[in-house]
């Protein structure tokens, strides 16, 4: 059994997770509760050569292989770092999971939506977020913040960054207990203000 809490920051490239994610972390070590800080793709040496690869490969890379290699080292993360620091009773921060696959790969690639998430089943083996943080921003303003200076991902383009928009909001809308969404185009206190209060209400 668990003891510790799962939360997952998720949203668009852009879409200012990391700040807050941050902020948030620091807020509870504060309080003096416990915390590991962590991310998907690249936590670990592993992790981080998957990360190197997906964000900056320059062939061709199938959509398939793509989502296998995210879920490889979600996998990895999950068994080796996640379930570990949970077990410990922390409170595990993490900078994207699952959901960033069902909207990235599912939504945004327009891949299989139901097999990507069998598949994100079998990576995690049976964890599932306590709360996920979405950080809703339009496609413009997700495009417009990550400016000139793009990796793989963030190369996709207006129209995928509105399917992976809407791919977070319908997610959302299809689990209202684990997923809330968060105004992203706020300011940075307003919305750390808003993280806080939803975290402390959990
Ligand atoms: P980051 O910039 O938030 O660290 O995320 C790296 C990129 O990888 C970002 O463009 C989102 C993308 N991504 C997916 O496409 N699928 C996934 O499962 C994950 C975890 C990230």
């Amino acid at each position: 059994m668990q003891k510790g809490l799962f939360i997952t920051f998720e949203g668009s490239d852009g879409c200012g997770k990391t700040t807050q994610i941050n902020l948030l972390n620091e807020y509870l070590r504060a309080k003096c509760r416990p915390t590991l800080l962590t991310r998907e793709p690249g936590s670990g040496g592993l992790g981080i050569k998957i990360r190197e690869i997906l964000l900056n490969f320059e062939g061709e890379i199938a959509p398939n292989c793509e989502s296998f290699l995210f879920l490889a080292d979600r996998a990895q993360h999950v068994e080796y770092t996640i379930k570990p620091a949970l077990k410990e009773g922390k409170i595990v921060l993490c900078d994207r999971h699952t959901d960033s696959t069902l909207a990235y790969q599912g939504y945004g690639r327009e891949g299989d939506i139901e097999r990507i998430k069998l598949l994100n089943e079998i990576a995690v083996n049976g964890l599932k977020p306590d709360l996920t943080l979405v950080f809703d921003i339009p496609a413009e303003t997700s495009l417009k913040r990550v400016g000139h200076d793009k990796d793989r991902m963030e190369a996709s383009g207006l129209e995928f960054f509105d399917r992976v928009r809407n791919g977070y909001l319908e997610i959302a809308k299809l689990e209202p207990e684990r997923v809330r969404v968060i105004d992203a185009s706020d300011s940075i206190e307003n919305i750390h203000k808003k993280v806080v209060e939803i975290v402390e209400s959990l």
